[in-house]
């Protein structure tokens, strides 16, 4: 599966562009602002019908304009699919496949899989643990449905519970029977949900070390550790062990909403002590064994955004990449780099097709490096 060509009106910088693609490699390199990361947000719009940068579509609308339209042509399975996304101001987005509107986006997601690395996701790695909660679930949930109501039901139930947990610091008084309910509802619920999170990172966990090591050239060991309060118990006992205490501290300390996933550089949190190079490597590897658990899934090779990933990495590193995700086990790969140089000389390196555009004046230019 690729993206054949894309078309965009009025989106951010681009009046009007049209632009063909390399099934395998496409690198878009240019100044800063130039309008490198609104090609992939583009791209990205036409599989998950949103911007990643910002939630409002309307400031993805070129200004001093009313609407914004983004058509891209897919090979998929040896025929064509034309997408379409259309926005005008205060109006919906409106999405077609093949000239057929939608009833609703959802029904698109998941066509399209796609992954991106972007100078954003350091959250992932530096922030929170709900950060690393959210990367972990949004991973699973757009395969699996059932998973996702789990997912809102938890949390839910869990609001419902914290809700009756504060009431009773207000008046002095909980009704048992109904936080009986919740317990019920919370284990039952949040079992299932350990037991997803759990299978899927020994999934990946293997896949990640691959590529770490293959990105470092082994230098570093790494590990990634899934921790749970439900390893030592399951939930319906947990809660109600911490029930008294709970009530204390009026809200719940126990559940997989505590879940934690570790990511350790040679036996340390790289959160703390990696480098920026090593952070960044890190993610790569991460966000390829996503790639990698994705394509197992549903059978196709994911596209694959990179958007500013070399920045902070040395040439060893950034080589590294390039040759594994020019490798036939990746697919099409959009790249974007304020160097053109360096990436040139990588690209003519490698045995693929790939097609390498400078960014410049809202125009791509195709380059032709000289071997
Ligand atoms: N709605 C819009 N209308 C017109 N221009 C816009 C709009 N939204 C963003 N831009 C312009 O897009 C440019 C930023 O584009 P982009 O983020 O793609 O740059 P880039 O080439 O990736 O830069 P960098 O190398 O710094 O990452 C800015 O100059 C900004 O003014
Ligand atoms: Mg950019």
């Amino acid at each position: 599966m690729y993206l054949e060509n894309l078309s965009l009106v009025n989106f951010k910088n681009y009046s009007d562009l049209e632009v063909q693609f390399s099934s395998k490699i496409n690198c878009f390199t240019g100044n800063n602002g130039v309008g490198k990361t609104n090609i992939l947000d583009a791209i990205y719009y036409l599989s998950f019908c949103k911007s990643f940068l910002t939630s409002n579509d309307s400031l993805t609308v070129k200004h001093a304009q009313d609407l914004f339209v983004i058509q891209g042509n897919y090979q998929i399975n040896g025929s064509t699919d034309l997408i379409y996304c259309g926005y005008e101001l205060n109006k919906r987005k409106r999405f077609k496949r093949n000239k057929k509107e939608y009833e609703k986006l959802a029904d698109h997601i998941g066509l399209i899989p796609l992954v991106l690395i972007s100078p954003y996701d350091s959250n992932l790695i530096i922030g929170g643990s709900e950060e690393r909660r959210r990367f972990v679930d949004g991973i699973i949930s757009q395969f699996d449905r059932e998973y996702l109501f789990e997912l809102q039901r938890y949390n839910r139930v869990l609001m419902q519970r914290n809700f009756l947990l504060k009431q009773y610091g207000s008046f002095g008084y909980i009704d048992e029977e109904v936080l009986e309910l919740y317990d019920e509802e919370l284990s039952e619920t949040g079992q299932h949900i350990f037991e997803k999170r759990k299978f899927f990172l020994s999934e990946i966990r293997s896949v990640f070390q691959k590529y770490f090591s293959h990105i470092t050239s082994g230098t570093e060991e790494v590990a990634l550790n899934y921790y749970s309060p439900l390893q030592e118990k399951d939930l319906k006992a947990l809660l109600k062990e911490s029930r008294e205490k709970d009530k204390q501290v009026r809200y719940t300390t126990e559940g997989v909403h505590k879940d934690e996933l570790e990511l350790i550089l040679d036996g340390y949190p790289i959160r703390k002590l990696g480098s920026q190079g090593q952070q960044k490597s890190y993610l790569v590897a991460l966000k390829l064994a996503q790639f990698e658990y994705i394509y197992k899934l549903c059978g196709f090779k994911p596209i694959l955004l990179l958007d500013d990933v070399f920045d902070k990495l040395d040439s060893q590193r950034v080589e590294q990449i390039i040759k594994l995700v020019a490798h036939n086990s990746f697919g099409q790969i959009f790249i974007t780099d304020t160097n053109p140089a360096r990436i040139g000389n990588v690209l003519k390196q490698i045995e693929g097709e790939y097609f390498h555009f400078h960014v410049e004046n809202s125009q791509l230019q195709r380059i032709y490096e000289e071997v």
